[in-house]
């Protein structure tokens, strides 16, 4: 089988679906190749994740990826989510097809974008280096093609 039964557990019943309209932090990432795009809402307390909800139009690893991810940082503080990455992502979910990794990939990315939107929301001073450009973020592994 092409997907682990804990994607398809998370593509079918996506955990965290949503939108928070007091969100304090609100990333949003696209694959330009693909045209997928992931929106992540964040509520922050005491730099502490207590909320966070998605939305996905996008494939259906992206979804899975997106509801694993959001998962994955719930209650937890802002420098644990920062250090997500997309292979966390893939592995938590029991792997992804070579192919699809770059799905994963998005989830970083607007996690990333999310917490970045807070700290500039909130004049919060932070190292740019945490926050590579997006654009590139596509090409790391390769798999993508963009
Ligand atoms: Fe676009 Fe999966 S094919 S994110």
């Amino acid at each position: 089988m092409l997907y682990s039964e804990k994607v398809m557990d998370h593509f079918l019943h996506p955990r965290n679906v949503g939108v928070l309209e007091d969100a304090d932090g609100v990333g949003e990432v696209g694959n330009a190749k693909c045209g997928d795009i992931m929106k992540i809402y964040l509520k922050i307390e005491n730099d502490v994740i207590t909320d966070v909800k998605f939305h996905t139009f996008g494939c259906g690893s992206a979804i899975a990826s997106s509801s694993m991810a959001t998962e994955m940082i719930k209650g937890k503080p802002l420098a644990e989510a920062l250090e997500l990455t997309n292979r966390a992502v893939a592995e938590a979910l029991d792997g992804l097809p070579a192919h699809k990794l770059h799905c994963s990939v998005l989830a970083e990315e607007a996690v990333k974008a999310a917490v970045k939107d807070y700290y500039d929301k909130n004049g919060i001073a932070y190292d740019v280096r945490q926050f590579p450009a997006a654009s590139c973020a596509h090409c790391s592994d390769g798999t993508c093609g963009n």
